[in-house]
């Protein structure tokens, strides 16, 4: 029978013997699958896992500082690179989605190769692929397609040259989630809500700049600790804010103001691939909707997404 417990054992058991004394390279991204996968790892060859997490500039506010904290109480190897710089630089001037998530999965492969070369005689390169990653390798997004369109310009980088080592590979994400409560991982970190790669880049709508990240973390900051606060958070299986690339006109005592509008979405699903915009109570709006227009600078203006996938998709861009 299959249980988390009999199905860390024998992973563990069995990375030992695969692995000996090698070392592995492992990328974290805050997520759960990276997170469960590093775990297991370190438990079968502890600090031969060098695990890095690389900061994009584009993550949500404080996740960085969180979440690496997080990795070092867990005990786990983990070096954190702030390149928030490299990716706005690389960002600059781009506004199609697509060509915004093939500057970010570029940047990504460049930092993490020259983070790689740093450790010596590394060999094996951990991922934390699951089951329905195996079978949807063809994905039009996520990182295959973007290791792809770089290959074609740029070579495959070294650490792709790497053998891979996925102990997740037989697993659906509710075993991945079982198995990492198992191991102890905090059940915070298990719950959180999917997060884009690309992250706040694909839900800012047009062009990137360090001022726009800094709205949108705000809002979407907010927006987040409400849910959290409301006990809304887990009832929703994704929720953010989008930046909008409009301005609309307010009015703030007797001033005219001329502000960004931005977007909330909620959606219910089961694996993305279909979603339904969630019937968030008025009260929440409401207070969410008046506490972003007073403390965002630059904001005055709050609307709900309340569009299904499909036709719509769950991000905007
Ligand atoms: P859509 O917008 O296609 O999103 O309905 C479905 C799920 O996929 C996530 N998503 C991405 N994840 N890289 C990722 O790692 C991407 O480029 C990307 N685009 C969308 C999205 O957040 C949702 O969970």
């Amino acid at each position: 029978d299959w249980t988390p417990d009999s199905f860390v054992e024998s992973t563990v058991a069995e990375l030992k013997e695969k692995l000996g004394n090698d070392k592995v390279v492992l990328g974290l991204s805050g997520g759960v699958d990276s997170t469960v996968a590093a775990v297991l790892l370190d438990k079968a060859i502890g600090d031969n896992l060098y695990c890095i997490f690389v900061n994009n500039g584009l993550l949500r506010k404080h996740e960085f500082e969180n979440v690496l904290d997080q990795y070092k109480h867990m005990g786990l190897n983990v070096k954190g690179v702030d390149a928030g710089d490299r990716f706005l630089d690389k960002l600059k001037g781009k506004s199609d989605p697509e060509e915004k998530r093939k500057a970010i999965g570029n940047t990504f492969i460049d930092v993490f190769d020259d983070e790689a070369h740093r450790i010596e005689n590394v060999t094996w390169l951990g991922q934390g692929t699951i089951y329905p990653d195996v079978i949807e390798s063809v994905s039009v997004k996520g990182p295959s397609a973007t290791i792809k369109s770089h290959h074609n310009v740029g070579g495959l980088p070294d650490f792709m040259k790497l053998k891979i080592v996925e102990p997740l590979r037989m697993l659906f994400k509710d075993e991945v989630r079982r198995v990492g409560r198992s191991m102890g991982i905090d059940d915070e970190l298990l719950g959180r809500h999917p997060f884009p790669g690309p992250g706040l880049a694909i839900r800012i709508l047009g062009d990137i700049t360090a001022e726009k990240v800094r709205i949108l973390q705000e809002v979407d900051f907010i927006f987040i600790e409400g849910l959290k606060k409301w006990g809304l958070y887990n009832d929703v299986w994704q929720a953010g804010a989008i930046l909008l690339p409009v301005n609309s006109v307010g009015v703030m005592g007797d001033e005219r103001t001329y502000e960004k509008v931005v977007a909330l979405r909620a959606v219910s699903s089961t694996d993305g691939m279909t979603a339904d915009w969630v019937d968030l109570p008025y009260k929440f709006l409401q207070e969410t909707s008046n506490k972003i227009i007073n403390q965002v600078k630059g904001v005055n203006r709050v609307v709900y997404d309340i569009s299904s996938k499909p036709p719509a998709t769950i991000e905007w861009e």
